[in-house]
């Protein structure tokens, strides 16, 4: 308990001990949880440790609701769960830009533009938009390709310019399903549920004197937007893709295909300073 020691005090402590106790002996009566279960739940539980899917299953289960909780009166943009596939350490660069990613880069390209606000209305020049993304398989650099075949793929720290304008090109994001191969896919599978994540751009947006904005944009239309298995998807976070397939459009991109064009701002609550 020395973590918690740390970071509760003594009264709250015992106040959210005693409710989640007793919740969970209320569960127990009203459900007649028989011996069976009660050992079962201590097998899940100790494989989900063994196999360090803890903050997985938290993320899967709890974590929108803490976001809910904590995020709802803010003002500015909707809030979303980090999840868990932000890194320290992007390459840092300035609006326009391109992300890093390979040479066969796979899918369609994507520009994401935008103005970062503050919600007086104050365009918020300089904002350091952190970015990152699943690529056009559903894959996230260092997670599931490996770091040397390409270091910070669909990643970066974007710097927006003096109008608080930001563009990045990438390329469209797919839909994704989390990590099946633990306790937490099995209790999945075992609810007849699926792991299905609807296509979305991570970002963290930041300005000093603004609150930090944590959040996701989905794409609209996808599949699994309605059922997101992290329960993540709020309705102002969802934005449409126009496709671009006029062949000059495409000349004047430098591009060899059509492309599709995002665009959303990014609202910052007035508020403490935090570290961009
Ligand atoms: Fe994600």
């Amino acid at each position: 308990m020395s973590s918690a020691k740390s970071h509760f005090d003594q009264p709250r402590l015992n106040e959210l001990f005693d409710d989640l106790n007793a919740t969970l002996k209320d569960f127990i009566r009203s459900h007649q949880v028989t011996y069976k279960e009660f050992h079962q739940a201590l097998a899940f539980l100790g494989e989900v440790g063994e196999k360090g899917e803890t903050p997985l299953l938290f993320d899967v289960f709890l974590e929108s609701t803490v976001d809910l909780v904590n995020n709802s009166e803010r003002g500015g943009t909707a809030t979303a769960v980090e999840g868990p596939f932000y890194l320290p350490g992007m390459p840092e660069l300035k609006s326009p830009c391109v992300v890093p990613h390979r040479a066969n880069e796979p899918g369609d390209v994507l520009f994401f533009s935008g103005t970062v606000r503050a919600t007086d209305g104050k365009a918020l020049p300089g904002a350091m938009v952190d970015f990152w993304q699943a690529d056009a398989e559903g894959a996230y650099s260092h997670f599931n390709i490996p770091q040397e075949k390409a270091p910070f793929n669909l990643r970066a720290r974007v710097k927006a310019d003096d109008h608080g304008r930001f563009e990045i090109q990438t390329w469209v994001p797919s839909s994704y399903e989390i990590p099946k191969g633990g306790p937490t896919g099995a209790l999945l599978k075992a609810l007849g549920r699926h792991a299905w994540r609807p296509a979305h751009l991570h970002a963290l947006v930041q300005h000093p004197g603004c609150e930090d904005l944590m959040t996701q944009i989905f794409l609209q239309g996808d599949q699994w937007i309605d059922s997101d298995v992290v329960g993540a998807v709020k309705e102002s976070l969802v934005a449409g893709m126009q496709k671009h397939e006029d062949a000059a459009e495409i000349s004047k991109r430098g591009l060899k295909g059509p492309f599709y064009t995002l665009e959303f701002d990014f609202v910052l609550p007035r508020g403490m300073q935090k570290a961009a």
